[in-house]
């Protein structure tokens, strides 16, 4: 797992962010079905003129960049997504999956490719780009001759066809889709059983390792608001939330005796037979020997909840500890849980986290309770683990920020030591991960 490098500049987390998400929180729908659909992908090549977008370095007294084409062709790893079903690597999964080259393979294809179909492919669009400007910008059929004047309001953006990647809430569930999956991206056990990585997200350390091709100066700010790592947090979590419950429910339970085992946390199974590892506050009060389910962004969700609205946070921990009974219960069961956490992620959840905007004194709570978790009811949990080092860089990076004095000089090492110990799944030592955190905590002044 890669760390974000380095402090931002300095401009990347003040100010607070008004109304403009107010748009996609009011509804239950997925919040990409507000694009377009039937427009036609034109090409990365029709972005990346140089006097577009595919200038060598940034342009004086330009709103944008115009640099991002290159920037996206020289770091961003989804140019390379494609590339990567082309290696030994990818071959010898789909090889173990039966299947033919992973290169042409529809489900690899839906993940590692501008997947559209072959009507929607206007005249210069190459496949072998990736996952170009269009996945993430939307088709450009309809904007691409009148972009170049920029635009005044959020309305005239949407109407003109771009997805709303400013928007917190929108980015979220854009990378989420393919990152934690949806349905029409699909990842299971057996991908992953054949030496497929398991994925992991979270939105702020994403936006920075991408590399953005963005500044966030004064001007980005008054087109299209604020940056907020911790707001952007909590808001990937929420959408990730969103995307372990809609995988909960839309994975068949087949009629064999197999379920779909990604489900269920990784660790629930792969780890020895001696007994003490169980622990029923991880599992939801179910008893020992019921794994527990791979739902490590839901759970990130509860003490930043606690932090800031007791009453949901109560209402979520209920409703948690029901889901957990529910997978042990009955499709319809399990069906009611996860459709009343998925309306409250829509109604309460999302817009909250759009509009919280955490001190510092609650950014180091939240930090604290984050580490008390991880160290003691998620001690031994990977996945929690990997989520809580993300989790404890941006929010602790959000607090050296927010106090305006210069970050205490133990904070980068600890950081850099919690991510060391998420590295490797294989050799996770629970003891020496605690410990890290509480060096992260000290540094806190905490
Ligand atoms: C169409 C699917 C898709 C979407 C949408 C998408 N990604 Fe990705 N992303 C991928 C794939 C596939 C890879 C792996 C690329 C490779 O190395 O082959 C990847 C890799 C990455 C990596 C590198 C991860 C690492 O461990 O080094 C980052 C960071 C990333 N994406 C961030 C984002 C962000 C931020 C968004 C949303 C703005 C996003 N992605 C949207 C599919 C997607
Ligand atoms: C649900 C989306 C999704 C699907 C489906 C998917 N991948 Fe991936 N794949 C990713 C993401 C995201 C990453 C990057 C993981 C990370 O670093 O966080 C990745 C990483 C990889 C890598 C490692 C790339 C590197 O640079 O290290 C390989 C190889 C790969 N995928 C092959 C495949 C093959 C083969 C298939 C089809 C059998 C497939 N993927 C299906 C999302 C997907
Ligand atoms: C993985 C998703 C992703 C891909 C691929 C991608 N972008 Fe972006 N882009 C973003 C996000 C997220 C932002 C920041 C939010 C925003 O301003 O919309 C952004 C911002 C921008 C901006 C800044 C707009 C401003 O107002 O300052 C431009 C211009 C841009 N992208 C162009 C491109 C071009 C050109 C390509 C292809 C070469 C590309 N993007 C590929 C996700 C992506
Ligand atoms: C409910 C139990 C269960 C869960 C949860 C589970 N696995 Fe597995 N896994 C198995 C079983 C059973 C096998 C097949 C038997 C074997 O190879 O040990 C297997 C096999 C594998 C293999 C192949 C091992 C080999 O030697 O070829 C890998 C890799 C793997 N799983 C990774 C994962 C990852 C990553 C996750 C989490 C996303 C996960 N598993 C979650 C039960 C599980």
């Amino acid at each position: 797992m890669r760390q974000q490098q380095g402090a931002r500049s300095s401009g990347w987390r003040c100010g607070v962010r008004g109304l403009l998400w107010l748009l996609c929180s009011l509804s239950a729908r997925p919040l990409l079905a507000d694009a377009p659909a039937g427009d036609r992908h034109l090409g990365v090549a029709t972005c990346a003129g140089s006097t577009c977008h595919g200038a060598t370095r940034p342009f004086a007294g330009s709103a944008i960049r115009q640099d991002e084409y290159f920037i996206w062709q020289r770091q961003d790893p989804h140019a390379g997504a494609l590339r990567s079903l082309q290696t030994p690597e990818a071959d010898a999964i789909s090889r173990r999956l039966g299947m033919g080259p992973a290169a042409s393979a529809e489900n690899c294809l839906s993940c590692h490719a501008e997947n559209v179909p072959a009507a929607l492919r206007g005249e210069r669009f190459v496949a072998d780009d990736g996952i170009g400007c269009e996945s993430c910008h939307g088709a450009s059929e309809r904007w691409i001759g009148t972009h170049v004047k920029g635009y005044r309001t959020d309305d005239e953006r949407l109407a003109a066809g771009l997805h709303a990647t400013w928007k917190p809430a929108v980015r979220a569930e854009l990378c989420a889709s393919c990152h934690v999956g949806d349905a029409d991206h699909r990842i299971d056990h057996r991908t992953m059983a054949a030496g497929h990585p398991p994925l992991l997200f979270e939105l702020d350390t994403f936006t920075a390792l991408e590399p953005p091709h963005w500044d966030v100066d004064d001007d980005y700010r008054a087109r299209k608001g604020d940056a907020d790592g911790a707001r952007d947090w909590a808001v990937g979590q929420a959408a990730a939330a969103r995307r372990v419950l809609a995988k909960l429910m839309r994975t068949p339970v087949a009629g064999g005796l197999m379920p779909e085992l990604s489900l269920f946390d990784c660790n629930a199974c792969h780890h020895g037979t001696r007994a003490g590892r169980a622990n029923a506050e991880r599992n939801g009060g179910m008893p020992v020997g019921t794994p527990p389910l791979a739902d490590t962004p839901l759970v990130m969700l509860q003490p930043w909840l606690d932090l800031i609205d007791p009453a949901m946070a109560a209402e979520w921990r209920r409703h948690w500890t029901a889901l957990h009974a529910a997978a042990s219960d009955s499709r319809e069961a399990l069906q009611r849980e996860a459709d009343a956490m998925t309306r409250l992620i829509d109604r309460r959840i999302v817009p909250l986290a759009e509009r919280s905007r955490l001190s510092p004194l609650q950014l180091r709570q939240l930090v604290a309770a984050i580490v008390t978790a991880a160290g003691d009811r998620h001690r031994g949990d990977f996945s929690h683990a990997e989520h809580t080092a993300m989790a404890v860089s941006v929010l602790a990076t959000a607090w050296s920020e927010r106090q305006r004095t210069p970050a205490p000089t133990a904070l980068k090492p600890a950081l850099d030591a919690v991510y060391r110990e998420v590295q490797d799944r294989d050799r996770f030592s629970p003891a020496r991960w605690t410990d890290s955190l509480k060096a992260v905590i000290s540094a806190l002044g905490g």
